[in-house]
């Protein structure tokens, strides 16, 4: 059994969940993820793996509420357990001197980003993140971004802070950062990661992106999580999860994501009314 040390949303629908794992934390690389369960007969669900600390023996994890298991995560509290922690999967992100680095998350990719950015830093790289939102208030992680970059700039759809608009804007900001970009790491929702390599393409900037296809064992054994590069199939659970965006198959990968999307939607919709009977049920107990 896994100890939950610490549990909250950090901005609305986002949540910050350290666990204790010491057997794991010192194998962990920047770009690498786990499989959780929240209870013994739970699905297992993939999360890229945002902090940790040697020393305690702790690894942190962001995600999105988006289901039936995110959702029984984000109901931990401190000093409760979960079954199940499987890691580190995946490869490490490629971490050498490229020269200018940006760093671009958005959603749980502004928190998996983080280890990456302090990784290209400590190597001597100049980094530039860049992490988006809808809006100046789902940022998080700002002071501990800043300590590893040599910038921090911000893309809000609104226009309430930084650059106004998407991802797409990241032309304008390669433009500005006065120095040629020599790589681009793109960490987060797949329109997020989709939409960075789109724009990337034409000025020939190799953009490397974290992929999060469906995935079950992690292990390479069952192939759900394929996806295609040109020519080639890779697994990115053992291949992955990062790949050069300018080969990535979107148009495969969106289908295959969702392949499951009414087996998904029934447990999600009969757990919420099962969280609605118990609240009413509680509410009327409460009442007599
Ligand atoms: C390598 C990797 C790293 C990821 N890292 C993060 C992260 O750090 N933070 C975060 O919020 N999300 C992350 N995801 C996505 C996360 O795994 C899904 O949001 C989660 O599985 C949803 O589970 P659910 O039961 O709550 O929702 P469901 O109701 O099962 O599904 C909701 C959505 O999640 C997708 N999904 C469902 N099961 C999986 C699965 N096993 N693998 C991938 N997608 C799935 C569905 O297509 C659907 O769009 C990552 C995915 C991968 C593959
Ligand atoms: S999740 Fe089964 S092969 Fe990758």
């Amino acid at each position: 059994m896994f100890n939950v040390i610490e549990s909250n949303m950090i901005v609305p629908n986002l949540h910050l969940l350290t666990l204790e794992a010491p057997e794991i934390v010192p194998e962990i690389q920047p770009g690498q993820f786990v499989i959780l369960r929240a209870e013994q007969d739970g699905e297992r669900i993939p999360l890229s793996i945002s902090d940790w600390d040697l020393e305690a023996g702790t690894l942190s994890v962001i995600f999105m509420n988006v289901g039936v298991t995110t959702g029984k995560l984000a109901a931990l509290k401190p000093g409760m357990q979960i079954p199940t922690v499987v890691g580190p999967l995946g490869i490490k992100t490629e971490i050498e001197n490229f020269g200018t680095v940006l760093c671009v998350g958005g959603c749980y990719g502004i928190g998996s980003i983080f280890p990456i950015a302090r990784a290209l830093k400590e190597l001597g790289n100049r980094v530039i993140s860049v992490i988006e939102a809808r809006s100046n208030y789902l940022f998080y992680w700002e002071d501990k971004l800043k300590q590893v970059s040599d910038q921090l700039l911000y893309i809000t759809r609104d226009g309430t802070k930084g650059y106004k608009g998407h991802v797409r804007r990241l032309p304008q900001i390669i433009q500005s950062v006065g120095s040629k970009v020599d790589r681009v790491i793109v960490n987060g929702c797949s329109l997020l990661v989709k939409l960075s390599s789109d724009v990337t393409r034409p000025l020939e900037i190799k953009t490397i992106v974290s992929l999060a296809p469906i995935m079950i064992d992690g292990t390479g054994m069952c192939g759900v999580c394929r996806v295609s590069l040109g020519e080639t199939t890779r697994f990115a659970c053992v291949h992955g999860p990062d790949f050069d965006g300018h080969e990535v198959n979107w148009e495969e990968l969106a289908q295959r994501r969702k392949m499951y999307f009414n087996e998904e939607s029934v447990p999600l919709q009969t757990s919420r009314c099962e969280e609605h009977a118990e609240k009413i049920l509680a509410e009327h107990l409460n009442l007599e």
